[in-house]
C-alpha cells in the first residue's frame, strides 16, 4: 500500500472515532474549503491543500507519500536519533519500509494548536456550555501556536530526507480512539471510589505493562476511598490540555472526576479548589492503546502490513 493511502485510512478511523459527529467534522472541512476561495494570490501560496481532507492537522506525511509501505515501525516520539536508529536496522536487514510517529513533528507540531478546538464539542458533551468552552480555548490555542511557533521545527523531517526514509504521524486519529475505548470501557462503568479505577485500569494490558515498569495509573487528587461522581475522560484528545478553566467549567457542569493523561501544576490547583478528582493514566500507556487500536484496524484493512515497535510503543493486539 502506498503511504498515501495509508494516511487516508488512518484519517477514516480517526473521523469514525472523533468526538464530534461526521456531520460536524465535515461541516469543519467545508469551512476551510470555503476560505479557500476567498484568498488574494500571496495567501493562496501559503495555504495548506492537505486540510481540505484530513481534518488532524498534527497527523501527516512528512517525506515520501508515494512510498510503497509492507513495514512500518511505529514509535511515540520519532526524531533524529530514532531515524538513524532505523537507518541502522535496515542496514542490519530489518527491511523497514517507513517510519509512524505518535508525537507530531515538523508542520505536524506547527499546526498542533488546529486541532485543540474539537475540545469543546467534547466538552459540550458533557455539559460545560459552547459559548464558555469557547470563548476559555481562543487565548489556550494561541499560547501554543506562540509557544511552538519559536521551535525548530523541521529537523527530523529533514533527516528523514537525508536517509531516504518515508515518514509521518499519526496523532489525533489514534488519541480518538484511547478517547472512546477509556469512555466505554471505564466511564460508563459504576465504581464506588477511585481505588476501584486504579485497578480497572491496571485490568489493560498496555497499563499493566507500564505499571510493571514503574509507570502506573496515579492519582494525583484524591485518595483510593474518594468518592467518583460523574466520570469523564476528557482530557485524552484533542492536540494538548485545555486551558486550566476548563477544570472548574467541568466542576460547574457536574464532573466529579476526570481521567487524564498529563496534569498541569495549574490544573491540579484548580482541581483541589474545586474537589475534582484526578487520575493521571500513564501518558505513554495510554498512547500505546491508541496506536494499538490503529494498527488492529489498519492490519484489518491489510493484512500483510507488518509492524516493529519502538520509541515507547510496546505492541498488543486485540480482536
Ligand atoms: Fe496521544
Ligand atoms: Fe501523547
Amino acid at each position: 500500500m502506498k503511504l498515501s493511502k495509508l494516511l487516508q485510512r488512518i484519517v477514516a478511523h480517526g473521523i469514525a472515532a472523533d468526538p464530534r459527529s461526521k456531520k460536524e467534522v465535515e461541516k469543519a472541512l467545508m469551512k476551510y474549503k470555503t476560505r479557500q476561495k476567498k484568498l488574494s494570490k500571496k495567501e493562496a501560496e501559503l495555504f495548506d491543500e492537505e486540510r481540505l481532507w484530513n481534518p488532524f492537522a498534527d497527523s501527516r506525511i512528512y517525506n515520501k507519500p508515494d512510498a510503497e509501505v509492507k513495514s512500518v515501525i511505529v514509535g511515540i516520539d520519532v526524531e533524529t536519533p530514532e531515524l538513524l536508529l532505523v537507518d541502522r536496522m535496515n542496514k542490519e536487514g530489518k527491511k523497514i519500509d517507513a517510519v509512524m510517529a505518535h508525537h507530531p513533528e515538523a508542520r505536524g507540531l506547527a499546526d498542533l494548536d488546529k486541532v485543540m478546538d474539537m475540545q469543546i464539542d467534547l466538552l459540550a458533551q458533557h455539559g460545560v456550555p459552547e459559548n464558555r468552552a469557547d470563548a476559555l480555548m481562543r487565548p489556550r490555542m494561541e499560547k501554543i501556536w506562540r509557544a511552538i511557533h519559536a521551535d525548530n521545527l523541521f529537523r527530523s523531517q529533514q533527516a528523514a530526507e537525508f536517509l531516504d526514509l518515508p515518514f509521518f504521524s499519526c496523532h489525533t486519529p489514534a488519541d480518538n480512539l484511547v478517547y472512546q475505548f477509556v469512555e466505554k470501557k471505564i466511564c460508563k462503568k459504576k465504581f464506588d471510589n477511585l481505588g476501584e479505577i486504579l485497578n480497572a485500569l491496571l485490568e489493560i494490558p498496555e497499563y499493566k505493562t507500564y505499571a510493571k515498569l514503574g509507570n502506573p495509573p496515579i492519582l494525583v487528587n484524591g485518595s483510593k476511598s474518594s468518592r467518583v461522581g460523574k466520570l469523564v475522560a476528557t482530557e485524552f484528545t484533542g492536540g494538548t490540555n485545555g486551558p486550566e478553566e476548563y477544570i472548574e467549567e467541568q466542576a460547574k457542569a457536574g464532573i466529579g472526576t476526570i481521567l487524564t493523561m498529563h496534569v498541569t501544576e495549574k490544573s491540579l490547583e484548580k482541581a483541589k479548589e474545586h474537589h475534582i478528582n484526578f487520575v493521571q493514566c500513564s501518558h505513554i500507556a495510554s498512547d500505546n492503546i491508541g496506536l494499538n487500536l490503529m494498527l488492529d484496524k489498519l492490519t484489518k484493512d491489510e493484512p500483510k502490513l507488518k509492524v516493529h515497535e519502538f520509541s515507547g510503543f510496546m505492541r498488543v493486539k486485540r480482536k
